[in-house]
Order: structure tokens, then sequence, then C-alpha cells
């Protein structure tokens, strides 16, 4: 159930029921919205939408929905958002797992989400999960404010260093590779990759840096692609997962591949949290004192598996990757224009960079539609 107090309603005159399950950040999606004759109803409260606050907020009808990615757009949501009259799902965010997007396109309903302006946010945050981690950041932390810290000695919070060392990358799309070329350029680490195909672009940057390294007399970086799951675990020293998340991922890392990994290896996951069996790392972390992680998504978020939290070698964060102010101000710009734009009968952008589309003149497109083909909309 939603309070109804909770309900703020933007530019009322507005044509398009559009349903915003969260107030997003910033005022331009809500200028976009009006502008685009949107009468926008926002749930200005921090309670989560499931299956049932969905269907009462989309009501009998409901023209568009900016979503959160917590949200279970499965099929009888679909279904009844479509009776609706519901003709696009913009969500705020790049990961597109909780909705069903085979019904959705059955049913005719866009999907829309936000990347390109969220890579430098969450590439951000994976790295300083991967320094956190491995410096124990989080650990020190809380020495400090127990008071325990009696003055410099030679063994406390000992880390590795990651000079010179491999990173492995599962998934190297647009944020694996922002992460990989700051590991590289800044730390000469060498990078090896598993991604469903090969990436020219980051090896010929990955080159160059190396032939600069080498003519300063600095760490040379090294980069490689793997078909190999299970060497991308044994040859890692920090292993950051970057993917999009599918059923097929579930579990990929379990006790079997952990047991691949170095002793004092460090485990980021900056992806979904359903990829690792989390009791499986519990276990892991316990046995392996050295071994470290780093988690911004969880199996069962928000709820945390007994035990995570008691464990000294693992930072957590809440689900931020992309929270910064730039990049979720874009993202809202994204979505309202996703929104707008296919409600307006937008042709899908194929042209232009989503970052260029969020911050640059106002064009008439659909910056990100991914049933496109599906719904044989017209592209650029
Ligand atoms: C965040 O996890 C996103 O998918 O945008
Ligand atoms: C997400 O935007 C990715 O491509 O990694």
């Amino acid at each position: 159930m939603t309070h109804t107090e909770a309900w703020k309603i933007h530019h009322p005159e507005g044509k398009y029921r559009v349903l915003a399950t969260k107030r997003l950040v910033g005022e331009r999606w809500l200028e976009v919205l009006s502008t685009f004759d949107c009468r926008v109803e926002i749930y200005d409260a921090e309670e989560m939408f499931g299956e049932a606050e969905l269907i009462e907020a989309i009501g009998t009808r409901c023209d568009g929905a900016l979503g959160q990615l917590n949200e279970p757009w499965n099929e009888r949501v679909l279904t009844h958002f479509a009776a609706a009259g519901g003709k696009v799902i913009s969500t705020y965010a790049v990961g597109v797992n909780n909705i069903d997007l085979a019904c959705a396109s059955r049913l005719g309903i866009a999907v829309c989400n936000t990347p390109g302006v969220l890579t430098e946010a969450t590439a951000e945050l994976a790295l300083a999960l991967v320094f956190a981690a491995i410096r124990r950041i989080a650990e020190g932390d809380r020495y400090m404010r127990e008071g325990r810290f009696l003055g410099w000695l030679p063994h406390l919070m000992l880390g590795r260093q990651i000079t010179g060392r491999t990173l492995g990358l599962f998934g190297a799309g647009r944020i694996g590779q922002t992460v990989a070329r700051a590991l590289a350029g800044g730390f000469g680490m060498n990078v090896l990759y598993f991604n469903p195909h090969p990436r020219p672009e980051l090896e010929n940057y990955v080159s160059d840096l190396a032939a600069l390294a080498k003519k300063h007399g600095q760490p040379v970086p090294s980069v490689r692609h793997t078909e190999d799951l299970d060497e991308l675990f044994v040859q890692s020293d920090i292993l950051v997962l970057l993917s999009s998340y599918s059923p097929a991922l579930h579990h990929l890392v379990g006790a079997r591949r952990l047991a691949l990994m170095k002793p004092a290896a460090v485990l980021v996951n900056a992806s979904r949290g359903p990829v690792i069996d989390e009791a499986s790392l519990i276990a892991h972390l316990k046995n392996h004192p050295e071994f470290t992680a780093g988690l911004d998504v969880f199996e069962f978020e928000p709820r945390m598996v007994d035990g995570l939290t008691e464990l000294p070698n693992i930072v957590l964060s809440p689900h931020t990757g992309s929270a910064t102010l730039e990049s979720r101000s874009n993202m809202a710009t994204l979505a309202a224009l996703n929104c707008a734009g296919v409600l307006s009968h937008w042709p899908a952008n194929t042209a232009f960079s989503t970052t260029d589309l969020a911050t640059g003149p106002m064009r008439k497109l659909v910056p990100s539609l991914l049933n496109a083909k599906e719904l044989s909309w017209p592209a650029t």
C-alpha cells in the first residue's frame, strides 16, 4: 500500500499520466516532462514498490512510468500496465534485469534505460571498493573510531600493493573498460578480461599506455581477452564483476571458483548481487583472512545474509554505484527524455551519445530505447 500524502503532482494539467515511483535527482527531468505534456505523479517517500504497489499506482489509466531498478516489472505488472494504456517503462538505471523485456515487447511497451551517463560514477565506485578492500579502509576507520589506535606499528592493517599485478574483469562494457583504463594507466596493472567478445578499443588503448609507460620508465601495463572463466579466477589479484545480469549468471561465483582464487585476492561486485553465492563468499572470507571483498550489490538486497556484516575483511556499500550528483542528474534527464520521447513518438536515437543527449541541446530523439527493433520503432 502506498500513502496518499506521499504522492506529489507536478504539472497537473498534462495530457499524459506519468508515474514516478521515486523522486529523481535535480529539476530538469520535471521540466522535460511538463514541456512534453506529461502530468507527473511522484511518490515522494522511501518505501520500496513491490508488485502490489506498482499495480495500485498504475491504476486504470497510466501512459508512462519512471521506474526503479528494484521494482518487479514482471508479466503480471506489465499486463496491468498495458491494460491501463501504458506505453513506456523508463527505468532509472542501466541494468534492466528487473523488467521482463520479452513480455514488454509482446505487449507493445517500450523499455528504456540510462546507459553512458553513469559509466564514470560506477567505475569510480568500483575503484573505491577495490582500494577500500585491499587497504582495509573501512576496517581502519572502525579501529580509529573505537579508540584502538595506540600509534604507528609495523604490522598494523597490512594490505597488498596493486602496481604490476593482474586485474581481472568479468564484463568489459563501458564501465569495465573505464576501470581497466584507470588501473592500467595509473598502476601499470595487467588486465585480463572475460567478455562475450574481444574489445579492440580497450586493447589499443592499453597498448598505447604501455608504449608511453615504457618511454617514461613506468610500470608497463598489458591487456588480454580470455574465454576461460576459470583462468580469470586463477590469475586475478583483483577481480571486478561489472557485467549486466541475467539468470544464467546466478551464483557464477561460488565455492568452487572462490577456491581457484589466490589466497590474498580481492573480489569486487558492482553488477548485481545474485552473481555471487554469498553464503560461499562468507565461508571463504572466514577461512582466508587475507582475502578481501567489496560489495555494492547483494544477493537478497536489501537484506544482508547472516554473517556478512560481522566479517572484518569485507567492505559494503548500499548499491551506490551511480550515486554522484552529476550521474544521477543526467540519468534523470535521460529517463524523462525516454518517457516523453516514446509518448511523443520521437525516433529512437542511434546517432548521439546518451551523454550528449542528456547535457547538450535538446533533440527530439528517444535516447535509449532497448526494444526498438521488436516494436518496429523508427530510428535515426
Ligand atoms: C545500477 O545498478 C544500474 O543498473 O543503474
Ligand atoms: C554499462 O553501461 C556498461 O556498458 O558497462
